[in-house]
């Protein structure tokens, strides 16, 4: 879809449709009383006569309303004025989205983006519009044979902002919004692929042809042999039991001097996890094909960057591996040493993500790391401790955990700071090795980033964990695209061009 910015007054729009608020109780914001001015008290009569109370989502498609040039007008209920917050104003622009998908407008003027939002900005509204919009075209059909398509899709959709002067900040905006979009996209689509086409090697292949198509990125891949070479027994170990072999792909860009610390993005990559001989119960296992839910998301970031150009140099690191029991597979009991040279007992072959990652997080360090983040899938406590709202963030580099959590405030991809003190390595202590794989059933997701931690001293490290946040259960099944707009608005914090300059 294209999208522009423009500063124009409602009634002279030429447009199929153009799109203004309605607060709650049958009050028109500003721009709708212009329209109505004009039409001489046409809005104003339908609120009056009770068309439309205001409360938020409600719509009203309008035919030819007197003396307006546009065919269309669409009112949308807004709410309590003073209650509008950033909650109401993205459900708002969804409701919007979907009526003109449905109703056949191919290009639509957006009045929405002047609504005032508590503590949001210009740029914040036109670039949160732009990607509900593009996330609202979202659909995974690549393997549907017949493919429903929209009649008549919105093609166009130009956001008004109050003055002239705000023109700049609003194609930054539009621009940014595309750019995260196109990574939520790419991610949600790697995620969603089903673990018999999305192997290892299939999240190689995609970062190699992501790379074949942007200058500044380049690819490479760690295969088994290297990693044994490498002493990388513990990734290795996991995917054992896996006629798949494990890649660890990397994906180079390079937007600064080859001199200058990269940041490193490490992404869990299980293109299926089974639980291994700790086998899962077979209840929703097919979910577990979004075990490489942070890998995807690297790719995502990865892209969105790319296509930003900033001026930075990131590494993302994509842990491809699959989990399965087999003759072959690793077993509760094993001890394995890792390519740091620690020790782990295996007590549970289903905590295999801290397996993978803390080989990879080894690896990771030859790149002499400015700032490591990872993110994974890895544990089912942190859907009991957060939910599906927020991701899991914990770090032991408290200005890291505030960069990140900022970010996610910023961008709406929202993440809670859990502790990592201490006292809870201790959960880890094993009588055979230097550690255990599994802390017990008490703060578990706190227990595994405890175990990444021990791989993370040599650089300043960060971990989110992603279980509630990278999918969708139920009717709705699907990848949501998190967290790539957190990450993203992480880079273009870092490559200091976070908002409008
Ligand atoms: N990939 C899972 C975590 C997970 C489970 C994410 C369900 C989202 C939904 C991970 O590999 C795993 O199995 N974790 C175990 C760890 C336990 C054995 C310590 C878990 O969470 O149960
Ligand atoms: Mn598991
Ligand atoms: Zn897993």
């Amino acid at each position: 879809m294209e999208f522009s910015v423009k500063s124009g007054s409602p009634e002279k729009q030429r447009s199929a449709c153009i799109v203004v608020g309605v607060f709650e109780p049958r009050r028109l914001s500003g721009v709708a009383e212009q329209l109505d001015a004009v039409s001489e008290g046409y809005l104003s009569n339908l609120l009056r006569r009770g068309d439309l109370e205001g409360k938020a989502g409600q719509v009203l498609l309008l035919h030819h309303v007197p003396n307006i040039l546009s065919e269309r007008v669409l009112l949308v209920g807004c709410g309590k004025e003073r209650e509008l917050d950033e909650r109401q104003y993205k459900q708002i622009i969804e409701k919007t989205i979907h009526t003109l998908n449905e109703t056949g407008s191919m290009e639509a003027v957006c009045f929405l983006s002047e609504l005032h939002v508590k503590g949001r900005d210009t740029y914040w509204k036109v670039r949160q519009a732009v990607e509900a919009a593009q996330a609202g075209l979202y659909t995974f059909n690549h393997l549907k044979t017949r493919k429903e398509e929209p009649r008549r899709p919105l093609r166009k959709l130009v956001f008004n902002v109050p003055t002239r002067r705000e023109l700049p900040v609003g194609e930054k905006a539009i621009q940014h919004g595309l750019a995260v979009s196109k990574g939520m996209n790419v991610c949600r689509d790697v995620a969603n692929m089903p673990p018999n086409i999305c192997t290892p090697r299939y999240l190689a292949e995609q970062a190699e042809q992501m790379a074949e198509h942007y200058d500044k990125l380049s690819f490479s891949a760690v295969d088994e042999a290297q990693m044994a070479e490498l002493g990388m027994n513990a990734y290795l170990a996991v995917g054992r039991g896996s006629e798949h072999e494990s890649v660890l792909t990397l994906l180079h860009y390079q937007g600064a001097a080859a001199d200058v610390a990269p940041i490193v993005l490490v992404g869990k990559g299980l293109t299926f996890d089974a639980g291994g001989i700790s086998i899962k119960p077979s209840a929703n296992m097919d979910e577990m094909k979004y075990d490489m839910g942070g890998a995807a998301s690297v790719l995502g970031a990865m892209q969105t960057l790319a296509e930003l150009n900033l001026p930075i140099n990131v590494i993302g690191a994509i842990a491809g591996c699959e989990n399965m029991p087999d003759g072959k597979a690793y077993r509760p009991g094993d001890v394995l040493t890792t390519m740091s040279g620690q020790t782990v007992e295996v007590l549970n072959t289903d905590a295999e993500g801290r397996l993978v990652l803390c080989d990879t997080l080894t690896y990771v360090e030859r790149f002499n790391p400015d700032t490591v983040v990872d993110i994974a899938t890895l544990t089912g406590a942190c859907i009991i401790a957060l939910g599906h709202h927020a991701s899991g963030l914990m770090s032991s580099h408290n200005p890291l955990a505030h960069e990140l959590l900022s970010a996610a405030e910023q961008s709406g991809d929202r993440a809670w700071r859990l502790p990592l003190w201490d006292e809870y390595q201790e959960a880890l202590e094993s009588p055979f090795a230097d550690m255990a794989n599994l802390g017990g059933r008490d703060a578990g997701t706190i227990t595994a980033a405890c175990f990444l931690s021990r791989f993370t001293k040599k650089y300043h490290w960060a971990h989110l964990d992603i279980a509630g946040t990278a999918w969708r259960s139920g009717a709705k099944k699907g990848a949501t695209g998190r967290p790539v707009p957190l990450l993203t608005q992480f880079l273009l914090n870092r490559a200091g061009s976070g908002q409008q300059d």
